[in-house]
């Protein structure tokens, strides 16, 4: 049966350009580079990428998939399965495609997501051919309403030589009213980006468009397939009320105000986690001000913990989604969804007072922070917006578990196997044994530290030996550090399965 989108396509003109995703799908050339809407698989293009794939079997060529972050597995999924991709921005979280980009089938550029917009319109990735994005609504001015998320869209319709938009059906109209997009200018003609708390509204409710831009719509009832979150457990527990005793601290001290500063949290379980444990802390009044919206965000909210959330997607289980969707008129007068040029902008978490929390897969007795690679080689989704969030926040934060692999592997080492944030840029490590407060500390306390709040007792030894054997052999140099050994543990867990000696 035909999906009828006449009531969301607004005016005859834009109505005559109703086709079907097959139809759209030609538009699009070998080599195009093509721009879609989503970040984490929220609000992304399907039915065009789906039709995309299926075409490309019969007829294989590639294209350039820029995105907001990553997206659902009718996009990245089934264009990496026809070998489609040639080169993949910014983020990316799903199977088939880390695959194929740790085999040398597809090349991954892993960027800073506050970036992407502006490097776009800067020229540096050359021209956009096609931009496709998912809308509830198109309006007659050709403006698109975005769905779930915001992501790099805006730059996308403003910059795309053409656009398709898929109107998405199984998204809610009350979506209508929930987005704020505003697009800065360029140097030298930048301007201050007006937005001085996080619920400062400061653009349109849809991207404008010239609806001659407009080269096809496209119908669509396929749902978000978000991801799911893992449940709740006790390191992740232990972490959030580690996290509540410190801010707890941090307010005795005049350091943070009682309702705290914006906060943002990071992706994927932990973070979630984390959030979702601040529902049942002291704090109240409390004002969001990040990149992804998860579970444990509507937990806060729903504890009347909230006044107000800012992000750039709606990144919740598929749950999550649910509980979204079942209560929206609630949660739509408390959220605002951004393009991720603002929601992760570096100059507003500094002038906001962001609090930051993201996850590391392991750190460093140092203070380097690695959040993409497993074992130094292997991409696991991206730097996404950590250090967008991490170099400019308040107060940063990294949490993990001290173990991974079932305690094979220690996530506190002597160095990281690959640095995302540098000791720099780091200030405060949360693992369900403590939390080490690093600001002002030297490397060498710092590394004292570390390892007594934060590391597993099975490998507190084996990181003290290292680190006497290191002042020992660099005789107390300012950053004491043994070269050969230094990357020993990853070595031993490669070679063996385990980083125990
Ligand atoms: N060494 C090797 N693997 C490790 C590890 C370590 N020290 N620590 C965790 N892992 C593995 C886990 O075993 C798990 O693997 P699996 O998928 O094969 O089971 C995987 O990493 C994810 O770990 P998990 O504990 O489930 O954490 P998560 O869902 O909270 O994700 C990150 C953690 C770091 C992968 C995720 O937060 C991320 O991608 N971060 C980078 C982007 C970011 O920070 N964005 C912030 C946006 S504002």
């Amino acid at each position: 049966m035909m999906i009828d989108i006449k009531d969301r396509v607004k005016g005859a003109a834009l109505q005559g350009k109703i086709v079907s995703a097959d139809e759209a799908a030609k538009l699009i050339n070998p080599n195009d580079k093509v721009g879609i809407s989503g970040f984490t698989p929220s609000g992304y293009a399907k039915a065009v990428p789906l039709a995309l794939a299926k075409r490309m079997e019969t007829e294989p060529f590639k294209i350039d998939l820029w995105t907001g972050a990553s997206v659902g597995d009718e996009a990245d999924g089934a264009l990496t399965r026809v070998d489609g991709i040639n080169r993949r921005f910014p983020y990316q979280t799903n199977t088939d495609t880390r695959k194929a980009l740790n085999s040398g089938h597809m090349k991954y550029i892993d960027m800073h997501l506050s970036a992407m917009a502006q490097n776009i319109r800067y020229g540096f990735f050359g021209d956009l051919d096609v931009a496709i994005i998912e809308a509830v609504q198109v309006n007659e001015d050709g403006s698109i309403v975005p769905t779930t998320s915001v992501g790099n869209s805006p730059t996308f319709v403003s910059q795309a030589k053409k656009v398709i938009v898929e109107v998405n059906v199984s998204q809610p109209l009350s979506l209508v009213g929930m987005h704020d997009i505003y697009e800065p200018l360029d140097p030298p003609h930048r301007k201050l980006i007006p937005l001085d708390t996080p619920g400062d509204r400061i653009g349109t409710e849809a991207i404008p468009c010239d609806p001659d831009k407009i080269v096809a719509i496209v119908a669509c009832d396929i749902p978000d397939t978000t991801r799911p979150l893992a449940p709740i457990d006790d390191d992740a527990k232990a972490m959030s009320q580690n996290l509540i005793e410190f801010f707890q601290n941090e307010i005795k001290a005049g350091r943070l105000p009682e309702n705290l500063l914006p906060l943002q949290s990071g992706v994927g379980s932990v973070a979630n986690a984390v959030i979702s444990g601040l529902a049942q802390g002291p704090f109240t009044n409390l004002s969001i001000y990040t990149e992804v919206i998860q579970d444990g965000m509507f937990d806060l909210i729903d504890a009347g913990k909230v006044t107000v959330c800012s992000g750039t997607a709606l990144s919740p289980s598929p749950d999550g989604l649910k509980r979204f969707y079942d209560n929206i008129d609630e949660y739509r007068k408390k959220i605002i969804l951004r393009p991720q040029e603002l929601s992760n902008n570096p100059g507003i978490a500094r002038r906001l007072g962001v609090i930051a929390m993201n996850t590391a897969i392991e750190f460093d007795i140092l203070g380097n922070v690695n959040s993409t690679h497993v074992m130094g080689t292997k991409m696991m989704n991206g730097v996404g917006g950590s250090g967008d969030f991490a170099r400019s926040a308040y107060l940063t934060i990294f949490c993990t578990s001290s173990v991974a692999k079932n305690g094979d592997i220690s996530s506190i080492v002597p160095f990281v196997s690959h640095v995302d944030h540098t000791e720099h840029d780091t200030m405060i490590f949360c693992t369900e044994q403590g939390v080490a407060d690093c600001r002002g500390l030297c490397p060498v306390e710092r590394a004292r530290l570390i390892i007594e709040k934060c590391a597993h007792p099975d490998y507190k030894p084996m990181l003290t030996e290292y680190l006497e054997k290191a002042l020992a052999a660099t005789k107390n140099a300012h950053t004491p550090m043994l070269l050969d050994e230094a990357l020993s543990w990853h070595k031993r867990f490669i070679d063996t399965g385990s980083m125990k000696k």
